[in-house]
């Protein structure tokens, strides 16, 4: 038997159908919502990743306005680049793309953010009042991990879910929002990384596997166990000199060896991509919400 195949593509359009009449409405009183895009370099994949966020913006009417700074930037001009979004009254979220050239900056630019424009809830205080279930900004990867079972009626509470990877953007913040009691968390939780030992067992012991190490075949199909559910959030690209563009994507996961003795797994490209797109545009459009009450209980 073979896989269900996860389709974020139309979750993810789903959703966006669903945020563009939320957008309309606000238009109605007179917000338009609008995101701070800051990119630092010119890494192919953070570009095309910008470049999908702001088309995705613009298809259900969010303003975004992009500063690009060169990776030779520095902090300040960095932390100056923030500023200026932080004071804009027409931008309500702020996307700063991840990595940074120089990744040992990312404290202080993260923590430079107003608080109440992080959409992607990456500001401490944001993970503070995630962690304590206060209302905040969810991560979109996770966030959009999430969704995606939902609606692809995958109730998780109560099963054994692994977490492979404890990365700040997506394992960490994963994990905890599985485990969470709210109506797309109380699962059971491992998180696993690279100082623990047997893998393969606990995989085995899993119902869903949320692979996200950011290495091709971390997860082999002798790995899962028949009927498991598989995400795969890993980009990763491979030489490839029979596709126009010379590589081709790959995810965490081998595909195509798991497709036969998984319940369910997300394709690469095609699976959770498009539902952290999509989560980000529903923070942005939550941002918007927030920061006009008053103008929208007119
Ligand atoms: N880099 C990889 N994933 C993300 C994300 O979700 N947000 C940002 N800002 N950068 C990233």
């Amino acid at each position: 038997m073979s896989a269900r195949i996860l389709d974020g593509k139309a979750i993810a359009r789903e959703i966006r159908g669903e945020l563009a009449e939320e957008v309309r409405q606000l238009k109605a009183h007179g917000v338009t919502p609008g995101l701070g895009v800051l990119l630092v370099g010119d890494h192919p994949a953070s570009r095309s990743y910008v470049t999908a966020k702001e088309k995705a913006s613009a298809e259900i009417g969010i303003l975004s306005r992009e500063t690009h700074l060169p990776a030779s930037a520095s902090v300040k001009e960095i932390l100056s680049a923030v500023d200026a979004f932080n004071r804009a009254e027409d931008i309500h979220g702020i996307l700063v793309q991840l990595p940074l050239p120089d990744s040992s900056m990312e404290r202080d630019v993260l923590q430079a953010l107003n608080p109440d424009k992080d959409v992607d809830g990456f500001h401490p205080v944001n993970v503070g009042k995630m962690v304590l279930g206060l209302p905040t900004f969810w991560p979109c990867t996770p966030h959009g991990i999430l969704q995606m079972l939902k609606r692809s009626g995958i109730p998780v509470a109560g099963l054994h879910v692994l977490v492979m990877g404890r990365s700040n953007i997506v394992g960490r913040p994963l994990s905890i929002l599985l485990s969470m009691k709210h109506a797309l968390g109380n699962a059971t939780v491992t998180v696993c990384h690279t100082g623990s030992r047997d893998l393969c067992r606990l995989a085995r012991e899993s119902d869903i596997i949320i692979v996200a190490t950011g290495s091709p075949h971390t997860l082999t199909a002798d790995m899962a166990r028949p009927g498991a559910v598989v995400i795969d959030v890993g980009v990763n690209r491979v030489e490839d000199p029979t596709h126009p563009r010379g590589y081709r994507l790959i995810g965490d996961a081998d595909y195509e060896d798991l497709l036969p003795r998984v319940a369910a797994i997300t394709p690469v490209p095609g699976g959770v991509g498009p539902m952290t797109i999509a989560m980000l545009l529903h923070n942005t459009v939550q941002a918007a919400r927030n920061q006009n009450r008053p103008k929208l209980e007119r």
